[in-house]
């Protein structure tokens, strides 16, 4: 099919997803059912919606949703401009667990950021799940609390993770083809 000829080998099939979501899903689960508060899930968007919309019904005890936008600002010399383009409704944090769900951990740089910003807002916690966790891109210490899987530095699209804004819609990750970025095509 047309929309999976740019791609080079599968990083993690949608098994492999199904059965990653499904642990991180019956952890979170243990981990929340027994606190007082409400459990809150902010998608980072855009990458985050497909993992988020998976994620939330493999989930055992209620959660609300949320949805926040972060963009850099400034040039590729001052990496860590980060901006708040789409921000939370007016809501008292204080009654809520907050849990940020991303689809990719690279340089740790947004999520360092919004961890900040919610612990500043007031939420009662906070804490991360990413699926993909990509340490060797770090440039600011962060661990995330849930990981779906760890991979190399290879150039992974699908499952809500694009390049120039395609590819989201692939069921599994994928490993782009090196043409495609190099001559844009
Ligand atoms: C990606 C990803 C994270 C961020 C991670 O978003 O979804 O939000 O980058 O990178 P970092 O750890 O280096 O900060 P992107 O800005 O590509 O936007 P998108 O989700 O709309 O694709």
């Amino acid at each position: 099919m047309k929309k999976h000829n740019d791609i080079e080998k599968i990083l993690v099939s949608e098994e492999e997803i199904r059965s990653a979501v499904s642990t991180l899903a019956k952890k979170i689960t243990e981990d929340y059912e027994s606190s007082p508060r409400q459990l809150l899930l902010i998608g980072i968007l855009k990458g985050s919606v497909i993992f988020l919309a998976d994620l939330m019904r493999e989930i055992g005890i209620p959660a609300e949703i949320e949805f926040m936008k972060v963009s850099s600002y400034g040039d590729s010399t001052t990496p860590g401009h980060l901006n708040i383009t789409l921000d939370l409704p007016q809501l008292d944090l204080s009654g809520y667990d907050v849990l940020v769900v991303e689809d990719i951990i690279d340089s740790g740089r947004t999520l360092s950021f919004l961890c900040n910003y919610l612990h500043q807002r007031g939420a009662a916690s906070v804490r991360t799940v990413t699926m993909l966790d990509k340490p060797s891109r770090r440039e600011v210490a962060f661990v995330p609390d849930y990981t779906g899987k760890v991979i190399p530095n290879h150039f992974a699209v699908g499952y809500g993770l694009d390049y120039a804004q395609k590819y989201r819609d692939l069921p599994y990750i994928g490993v782009l083809k090196e043409d495609v970025y190099k001559t844009g095509s």
